[in-house]
């Protein structure tokens, strides 16, 4: 039997996938879960350890696998191409001051970026391999699997075949957005008759992903620690500033339906002069005017890209991936435009998903006519993840007599009456979310009624900033009575406006602008989650619920249920369900 490891090899949000014999995909999962580090900078995607386990649940004895990669044969020329560059434009003056797990000379950033990148696609397979020596070594038996090959596929068809592949679309088009492919940063690609085909690479070093990057570090945040998050919160509590905008504008100008993104000289003068009106606290509150402002070039931008896949490939369905399918609030207003009537943005459209990308072009290139995988299983689940043990909770239940296994049915009644009281609940339920959102496997709840709910999870749980929105997850059957043109978000990929008459009844999830990003829930998706909010609604007439991730600042989701327990204990959660146990404080 034959299966496919993809490996995520970007230096940040590395991660693994596996794909079975039959094309389906059995499981995937980004580094930073399992080494409970946040982005996992500079980690191998199969580590080991992580990879002794996966292989042992999932590949038989006397298997094969084929190991694919992201980063295709091009990566060589990228490298040598921009070795001898000089500059690597956006990145080398967004990265100023911080880098990814090292202190940083800025005029270094190119060669670490460079270095960095040749590193993670060098270190792929070697985590599996070592686990499987170390397996045979240690069991005296032989091998559990034989690499029967490595392979590596362009960045952005990996993004591509991931968005296509898992969505519910027969055709297709795919616009590919993020930080920088081998030649450019963004891509075109169609689906028809099961096939990915690519209608235009854009080639040079201008890059909408870096430019996002820069906006995120001047308005007084990281991107280096991915915290472009914040500009989308930021935006609606910013104004229009002209001049702002006009000094932006400057960092890339459309003509005739194409970008061109400036030179180095310019971007650094730019950069500059919005250095000298930054106020003075935006290190600390983020300076929300630039932040509105970026976000609004943003979409100008996108628009024009959107266009451009739409003229190409004129098609009802649109994916968008990459690392720019992350911003929601673009995503929410995509469709309508150019033509699209459908949007489907998978769970992880940054780099980590590549993975998945990876392994089905493996898969695809040994079987020749495949065309993605079965249709009941798209669009792609995003429970791909681990499954959660309640060993621990057993263990807890020794000393603790406040955790008690109660069954599904009565912890789901519980969660709902402490949740309606205004209590905090850990939820952890079966395989983790692939993708940085929790859906309501690995997440912390509350009530969404009370104005001061945001606050409350604030001081004492997350720890985050005040002017960061909260998201909603509401049962999809309720959506249209909620939002303003709603359509389904199966992975909290887009925000739509709430209907101005419910915003008062859900405080705790409208944002500054009236929108929430929010998830829709079925039975069929999540049954689990669907009940839960299903009981809080019979409760209190809301089929919502406030949805976080269940995680502190700084720190990834949670990977094991210790992890939720130490959680529990150390914050404020009045409530903590992991499967059919409960534990109350
Ligand atoms: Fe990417």
């Amino acid at each position: 039997m034959r299966f496919y490891l993809g490996l995520a090899t970007t230096f940040h949000d590395p991660a693994l996938a596996l794909v079975g014999p039959d094309g389906s995909l059995l499981f995937a999962e980004a580094a930073e879960r399992f080494l409970q580090y946040k982005r996992a900078p500079n980690c191998e995607p199969d580590a080991p350890a992580r990879m002794a386990s996966v292989l042992r649940d999932y590949v038989p004895r006397g298997s094969e696998i084929v190991v694919a990669s992201t980063w295709g044969p091009q990566f060589t020329d990228f490298l040598r191409g921009q070795a001898g560059a000089g500059t690597f434009d956006l990145m080398a003056l967004a990265a100023h001051g911080t880098a990814l797990n090292r202190s940083f000379v800025p005029e270094q950033a190119e060669r670490v970026f460079i270095a960095d990148l040749h590193a993670a696609q060098e270190r792929a397979g070697h985590g599996t391999l070592l686990a499987l020596n170390h397996e045979a070594r240690s069991t005296g038996a032989a091998p559990r699997a034989t690499i029967a090959g490595q392979r590596r596929y362009p960045h952005h068809l990996c993004h591509a075949a991931y968005g296509l592949w898992g969505s519910p679309f027969e055709e297709g088009t795919a616009l590919v957005v993020d930080g920088m492919g081998e030649t450019g940063a963004a891509a075109i690609y169609r689906l028809q008759d099961g096939r990915i085909t690519e209608l235009r690479r854009h080639r040079g070093r201008g890059s909408l992903g870096f430019l996002y990057g820069l906006i995120t570090d001047l308005a007084g945040f990281d991107q280096v620690k991915g915290e472009e998050w914040k500009i989308m919160g930021l935006a609606p509590y910013g104004h229009p500033d002209p001049d702002l905008a006009a000094l932006l504008a400057r960092l890339c100008t459309v003509e005739a339906g194409r970008l061109h993104f400036a030179e180095a000289e310019t971007i650094q003068a730019v950069a500059a002069e919005i250095r000298t009106r930054r106020p003075a606290d935006a290190q600390e509150n983020g300076w929300a005017d630039l932040a509105r402002c970026g976000q609004d070039f943003f979409c100008t931008l996108m628009d024009v890209l959107l266009a451009e896949a739409a003229a190409l490939s004129p098609s009802a369905n649109l994916v968008l991936c990459g690392g720019c399918g992350l911003n929601s609030s673009y995503n929410g207003r995509a469709l309508g435009r150019s033509g699209f009537a459908r949007l489907h943005v998978p769970s992880a459209p940054a780099d980590d998903g590549n993975a998945v990308g990876a392994a089905w072009l493996a898969y695809a290139e040994d079987n020749p006519g495949w065309a993605g995988p079965p249709a009941e299983t798209r669009p792609l689940t995003p429970y791909l993840g681990s499954r959660v043990s309640t060993a621990p909770m057993e263990r807890l239940a020794e000393q603790e007599p406040r955790a008690k296994r109660l069954g599904h049915e009565a912890a789901t009644r519980a969660a709902a009456r402490i949740l309606a009281e205004g209590g905090l609940v850990g939820w952890v339920q079966g395989r983790a979310e692939f993708g940085p959102r929790a859906l309501g496997n690995r997440s912390i709840l509350a009530d969404p009624r009370p104005a001061g709910a945001k606050d409350a999870l604030n001081a004492k749980v997350k720890y985050r900033e005040g002017f960061r929105p909260f998201a909603p997850s509401i049962l999809a059957e309720a959506g249209p009575d909620w939002f303003e043109d709603y359509a389904d978000s199966p992975y909290m990929e887009r925000t739509l406006v709430w209907r101005e008459a419910v915003r008062d009844r859900v405080p705790a999830v409208v944002h500054q602008d009236g929108t929430g990003r929010l998830q829709s829930v079925t039975p069929e998706r999540n049954p689990a989650y669907a009940a839960l909010i299903g009981a809080f609604a019979e409760i209190t007439g809301v089929p919502i619920l406030l949805n976080t991730s269940f995680n502190v600042m700084g720190k990834p989701i949670l990977h094991g249920a210790e992890d939720a327990i130490l959680m529990f204990y150390t914050t404020g959660l009045d409530a903590l369900v992991v499967e059919d146990w409960l534990v109350v404080k």
